[in-house]
């Protein structure tokens, strides 16, 4: 996917240079009438309904959905299909920025990065300030090192490792030239999906789970491209089909504080698998619970990553000034973003920072930052005050190389900055994750309100509720995904292996 391939421009799908390099050949496969037989009826303006079977659908074509449909094809599971709503796969992980978080990986070793995975469990029960499921927090952190290695073996190597918010250590894993993970994870899922023959149908809306008469899920309705019903009938149905973060109505409903703030989500991120998977009998849980990310560029809704700040950015105010801790958690720094004045900040940082973070060359190509030879230039450029800025950061470079005490208690991420050009982009708090949804056990098995698994249905990623609890660490999106998806495919498969 090239840089300048963005959140919005991914759903022109007028564009059909946009839609070839967003789709595998799968999906174009597909998108040329090649996927499962949907014929007209003659005579008719509305294609007759159709059947198809399958032993696993998985609803929704992103992170999760692609991890899963590989783990079901390398577990034996014969026929797979993803259901896709938008023009291509990888959803909103094709823009996932820094990185996947993982403990007690070879990769770490290597670094002699320490690190464990209760403290690994204690950063994130932790951020999520106590009201995440421990169980599934435990569960996710003892998986990642193996699905580190899983993805290396897939051909996708994370071993260049990065400083996120709330976490005790570097634990952030990413591509080896240090660019952002989805340019790397997506498009390498997409081949391996392929290769291993899962069927993707792009364009193809799920409306409706199919309940039998026990409660138990059999099957999807899904709109497909030529207008036709079709009812894909499934011996299991996987849920990975996001958030909500870009369904308004949703957002008024839950968290109606933050409904009108910008959004860094594609726009298919509507909750629709949430809603299906209720109406299925599944409980929703922690749904008032939606992450701002505290530095989204307001106009574009573009993200700059958090592992910009964990390499050394800071942030300043309008008028010049540090004003917080920039590793803390992204509820802690948007809550402080919107106490300064104007109620925005700029992301500051050196040549060091734009070199060793390849997703800064992308804020140039794009027009989200500002470059300037000195800080004075810079502070000029965004009319800032310059003895200000320049103060900010020699207070800032005292703290990384004479060890004084940072006011704003920062003790991540430290790197001090050098010589010129530097770099700001202006920033505001966006809505970035949706930390409610399907409730799940350790199994991914959807769960009702009284705990108990629904039959035939599970779910994984952003479309879950329960693991993150009221805050998701930047590097846990993808660390979920990579962790669950899969473990949806394998519980799936043992549930079929035992309905047979
Ligand atoms: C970021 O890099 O700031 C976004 C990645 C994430 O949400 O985990």
């Amino acid at each position: 996917m090239p840089a300048a391939l963005d959140r919005r421009s991914f759903v022109k799908g007028g564009a059909a240079s946009v839609a070839a390099m967003a789709l595998g050949t799968t999906a174009l496969a597909s998108l040329a009438g090649c996927g499962p037989k949907q014929e007209k009826a003659p005579d008719a303006e509305k294609p007759a309904p159709q059947v198809e079977a399958y032993d696993i659908v998985i609803v929704g074509a992103g992170g999760a959905g692609l991890a899963a449909a590989l783990a079901a094809k390398q577990g034996g599971v014969a026929k797979v299909l993803l259901l896709e709503k938008g023009i291509g796969s990888g959803g909103n992980t094709n823009f996932s920025s820094s990185g996947m978080n993982a403990s007690e990986t070879r990769f770490q070793v290597k670094d002699k990065i320490e690190d464990t995975n209760e403290l690994f469990a204690e950063d994130t029960f932790k951020g999520g300030h106590e009201l995440g499921e421990r169980t599934l927090v435990d569960f996710m952190c003892s998986n990642s090192s193996a699905a580190i290695d899983w993805l290396d073996e897939a051909g996708i190597t994370l071993d260049n490792i990065t400083q996120m918010g709330g976490a005790s250590v570097k634990r952030c894993h990413r591509p080896t030239d240090g660019s952002a993970i989805g340019k790397t994870l997506i498009p390498g899922l997409r081949d391996a999906v392929e290769r291993e023959g899962v069927e993707t149908l792009v364009e193809t809306p799920a409306t409706e789970l199919v309940v039998d008469a026990n409660g138990a899920v059999t099957g999807v309705k899904a709109q497909t491209k030529d207008g036709a019903e079709t009812t894909f009938e499934a011996k299991a149905v996987i849920i990975a089909a996001g958030g909500f973060g870009s369904n308004k109505e949703m957002l008024r409903k839950y968290r109606p504080e933050v409904a009108d703030f910008v959004t860094t989500n594609i726009p298919y991120t509507t909750g629709d698998g949430m809603i299906m998977a209720q109406k299925a009998g599944a409980e929703l849980v922690l749904m008032e619970q939606v992450q701002t990310h505290p530095t989204v560029e307001q106009t574009t809704g573009a993200l700059i990553a958090e592992g910009i700040r964990g390499g050394g950015a800071i942030l300043i105010n309008s008028e010049g000034k540090r004003f917080f801790n920039e590793m803390e958690t992204r509820d802690a720094v948007s809550e402080a973003e919107l106490e300064q004045p104007g109620k925005y900040a700029y992301v500051v940082y050196d040549q060091q920072v734009y070199e060793s973070n390849l997703d800064a060359v992308s804020y140039d190509e794009r027009g989200l930052s500002v470059k300037a030879p000195t800080l004075a230039e810079l502070a000029s450029k965004i009319k800032v005050d310059t003895a200000a800025l320049e103060e900010a950061v020699a207070t800032y470079n005292a703290v990384t190389t004479d060890g004084a005490t940072d006011p704003f208690g920062r003790t991540k991420g430290l790197i001090a900055f050098g010589s010129g050009p530097f770099y700001a982009c202006k920033i505001a708090p966006g809505i970035h994750y949706c930390m409610g949804g399907i409730r799940i056990d350790e199994q991914s098995r959807a769960l009702d309100a009284k705990g108990k698994p629904i039959a035939g249905l599970y779910a994984a990623g952003e479309s879950t509720g329960g693991l993150h609890g009221s805050n998701r660490l930047g590097g846990n999106g993808v660390c979920d995904t990579m962790v669950f998806g899969p473990n949806a495919a394998e519980q799936a498969a043992l549930y079929i292996a035992k309905s047979a």
